[in-house]
């Protein structure tokens, strides 16, 4: 059972700005940014891997890249994690599907965007704040606490490497150019044991998501900025101003943009959970059965929280970095320019028919891929979505403009 704290109903909505900046205070005082995202044990020696040396990475996070580039590890004998999650592209889709296709004839469509894996080392486990905010975790919906478990997943999953169990991974991986560095790693004894050998591969996994700096090089034009070794041009200054204003773009109530108390640079989300009502994507094949919904923190794929209908259509505040090189947005990939996904945060309620389809009655359906019960869940009360129809937008179509070119800051190897 998990622990239900004083959660009610809007929960999520009725955070407020000083909330979460304190919660982040919290963490830091806590050391929870610190102590997270991890599992597995470190018996593999780390030395700590810099930009200039990243062969300084531990032997399992070694391992872990060449796993993670491994094709022969999937039922096509085509698709690797870096398939979806390619190092050229943020860690994230290289194409502009809303979701990808994988399976033996990788021709099985999955049900989610890929998010970046990039600055994902610091994420906490899944956990209620004690004022019953959901926070922490991995994947669109939180429900896997370290990133070792997490890679099990697309390993098994039928939309994705689609490998009948554990046993054939281990098979595939017994068969690889790199086998007898994992056994030097792990032991000569490591393939005894099919669920030990298999568990390996997941810590690998991780251990070059959370060593390479690669995941994490903190060098974007907005670092630089920060370290005062570069200029935001007018554009981006206004940007930032309105990206961080409560009473306009109020986005940095959710996707901190200032340093931590420690000096650790932002990460562009607090962690936390919205639900912010985004349209059905009938690009999903599986909307095509009107009974199905994607509700995030409350299921189908999530399975502890069913019960909890005042979370059902949250899903996690994903990071902005490198939000520019996206070529879809939201979890259900609905959107494929930040220019619609700025626009629909500051006109979603203002101009309702310009994201929502017309109902047979002649009205916009309104946060279509929600059940009618949940609705009621959508975060009307925060900036920037606290309007109504007739009311100006919380920003101009100038300042949307101001704000992607903020948002064009935040992508990663920014050079003078
Ligand atoms: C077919 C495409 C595909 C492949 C292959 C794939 N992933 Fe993913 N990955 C996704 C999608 C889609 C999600 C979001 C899943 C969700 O929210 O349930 C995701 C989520 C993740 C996350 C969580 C990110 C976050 O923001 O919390 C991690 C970590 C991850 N993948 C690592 C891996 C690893 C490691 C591999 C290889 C073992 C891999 N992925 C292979 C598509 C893929
Ligand atoms: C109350 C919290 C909250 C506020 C305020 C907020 N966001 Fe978000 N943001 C989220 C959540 C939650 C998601 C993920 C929603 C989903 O996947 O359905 C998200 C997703 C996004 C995405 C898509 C990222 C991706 O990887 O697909 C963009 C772009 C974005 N936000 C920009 C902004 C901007 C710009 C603002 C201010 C105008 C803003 N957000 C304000 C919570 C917030």
């Amino acid at each position: 059972m998990l622990p239900i704290t004083a959660a009610t109903t809007h929960t999520v909505a009725k955070r407020s700005f000083s909330f979460r900046l304190c919660l982040l205070a919290q963490f830091a005082a806590l050391g929870l940014l610190t102590a997270c995202g991890g599992g597995g044990d470190s018996s593999a020696t780390t030395t700590p891997a810099t930009p200039d040396n990243p062969a300084a990475m531990s032997v399992a996070a070694q391992l872990g890249e060449k796993i993670f580039k491994d094709v022969s590890l999937s039922a096509s004998g085509k698709m690797s994690c870096a398939t979806c999650h390619d190092p050229d592209h943020a860690h994230a889709q290289t194409n502009d599907l809303s979701v990808q296709l994988g399976g033996a004839n990788l021709d099985v469509p999955g049900f989610r965007a890929v998010p970046s894996l990039r600055y994902l080392n610091l994420t906490p486990a899944f956990f209620f704040a004690a004022d019953g905010t959901p926070t922490g975790g991995f994947t669109h919906d939180g429900r896997v606490n370290t990133l070792a478990a997490q890679a099990e997943t697309p390993l098994l999953a039928g939309h994705e490497m689609a490998n009948k169990d554990r046993a054939d991974v281990v098979a595939k991986l017994q068969r690889a150019s790199y086998v007898n560095e994992f056994k030097s790693a792990f032991g000569n004894a490591i393939f005894d044991n099919t669920d030990t050998a298999f568990e390996r591969i997941l810590f690998a996994l991780q251990q070059y998501q959370k060593e390479d700096p690669d995941f994490h090089p903190y060098d974007s034009k907005y670092d630089q900025f920060l370290a005062g070794k570069a200029q935001l041009n007018a554009a981006e200054l206004r940007g930032l101003a309105l990206f961080n204003n409560p009473t306009k773009g109020n986005c940095a109530a959710c996707h901190t943009s200032a340093k931590g108390a420690d000096g650790s640079a932002p990460l562009f989300t607090d962690f936390t959970y919205d639900n912010l009502g985004v349209p059905r994507n009938s690009k999903i094949p599986a909307t095509a059965d009107p009974a199905y919904f994607d509700l995030g923190l409350c299921g189908p794929d999530r399975r502890d929280l069913t019960e909890r209908s005042d979370l059902c259509g949250a899903f996690k505040v994903p990071t902005l970095r490198n939000v520019a090189t996206r070529k879809v947005f939201f979890h259900n990939g609905r959107f494929s320019t930040l220019r619609e996904a700025v626009g629909f945060y500051v006109r979603r309620d203002t101009n309702p028919e310009e994201w929502f389809p017309l109902g047979a009655d002649g009205n916009v359906q309104k946060f279509n891929d929600l059940p009618l019960a949940y609705a009621r869940n959508v975060n009307t009360t925060e900036v920037p979505y606290n309007r109504q129809r007739g009311m100006a937008a919380a920003l101009t179509p100038d300042e949307v403009e101001d704000v992607i070119s903020f948002l064009g800051t935040l992508t990663d190897g920014y050079k003078p």
